[in-house]
């Protein structure tokens, strides 16, 4: 992947290697997901003496899939990797952020103008990969990510009063900025297994329900946080004029909070109205449960996968299961 984002001209290259550098690369989350579920849908022996032949152990063989498919399948978690970082770069323009990963955004550090090109080149970069593995259903799954990571990003901007306390306006943007990209590229990783529509379903399940309910406990964790675990301030949606499901729950029993959601908070006086009335109401304990729900999703998911085999596929189905489960139980 640092290989894929260098370029000979120099500026461009400071720009776009800027996430990818040691202790800049963040969790890498999506590319983690996404190897695993490569290895979680495997089936035990592979037979055919043109792929080598291989034999199990209980532990990570590398070589677990015949190695041109495991290639291939590590390209597309190094492309959604790519695809997260330009869109970080161009919401960190947008969102005039200082800070990113505990470093300077890069629009601190090089300016706006080239922090959105070097997310454009990451985009590049992340298409020509994709053009390389030949497969244009693919290719269709990950340009539908770029639309919707677009599509979400102006519906929040763009949303008219009445929207913004739309719960389904909301779980709608979510998926778009959120779980589309790892419930496409889940798809994406099982069909580049050779793996049938039904399978590549279920791996479109799982990506889905574990990215909705990442971003259902990041909003909770916004209201109930710690600053020094999370490393930023809580209250930011607030602070940024979005209303979250603690809020759009807390509207249900408080509609006079819907007044301030329009206006985007934007009164003196309302991020802490709002906060106050989100505590006093069942928003918080309601989104939990919402995330617990699509945690359930998403475990179900990789539950009715065909069975298999493989040990090594069973030990990554329970590991993809247990992160489906921090996922709402982490507290940073
Ligand atoms: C983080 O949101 C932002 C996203 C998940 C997607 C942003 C998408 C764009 C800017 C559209 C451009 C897309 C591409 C592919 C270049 P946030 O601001 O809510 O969260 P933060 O706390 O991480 O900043
Ligand atoms: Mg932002
Ligand atoms: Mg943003």
């Amino acid at each position: 992947m640092r290989r894929a984002v260098t370029s000979d001209i120099p500026a461009l290259s400071t720009a776009s290697e800027y996430f990818f550098k040691l202790g800049a690369e963040g969790k890498r989350v999506r590319p983690t997901v996404l190897m695993l579920m490569a290895s979680a849908m495997t089936n035990g022996v592979m037979t055919s003496a043109a792929q080598g032949g291989w034999r199990e152990t209980d532990h990570a063989p590398a070589h677990q899939a015949p190695a041109d498919v495991r290639r291939r399948q590590q390209r597309l978690a190094e492309i959604a990797e790519m695809i997260h970082v330009a869109s970080l770069l161009h919401d960190d323009v947008l969102d005039n952020a200082a800070t990113r990963r505990g470093l300077r955004a890069l629009n601190l550090e090089v300016g706006n103008k080239l922090a959105i090109l070097a997310g454009d080149f990451l985009l590049a970069r992340a298409s020509v990969t994709l053009a390389s593995l030949r497969n244009t259903e693919v290719i269709e799954l990950l340009s539908r990510v770029l639309e919707h990571l677009v599509a979400g990003e102006v519906m929040q901007m763009t949303a008219k009063p009445e929207s913004l306390s739309s719960m389904d306006h909301y779980v709608k943007k979510t998926y778009y900025k959120t779980a589309s990209l790892i419930a496409n590229s889940s798809k994406a990783i099982a069909l580049l297994g050779g793996h049938g529509e039904e399978s590549a379903q279920l791996a479109y399940d799982y990506g889905k329900n574990l990215g909705l309910a990442f971003q259902f406990q990041d909003d909770v964790l916004d209201f109930i946080g710690s600053e020094s675990l999370l490393g930023k301030p809580t209250l930011g949606d607030l602070k940024e004029g979005i209303a979250t499901a603690p809020v759009l729950f807390a509207v249900q029993e408080f509609p006079e909070l819907s007044d301030l959601v329009e206006r985007r908070f934007k009164h003196s006086g309302d991020v802490q109205r709002a906060h106050e009335l989100v505590k006093s109401s069942q928003g918080i304990a309601r989104t939990q449960e919402l995330a617990r729900e699509h945690c359930d999703l998403a475990i179900a998911a990789i539950d009715r996968l065909p069975a298999s085999e493989s040990k090594y596929a069973m030990h990554c189905r329970r590991a993809l299961k247990e992160l489906a489960k921090r996922a709402v139980e982490r507290s940073k």
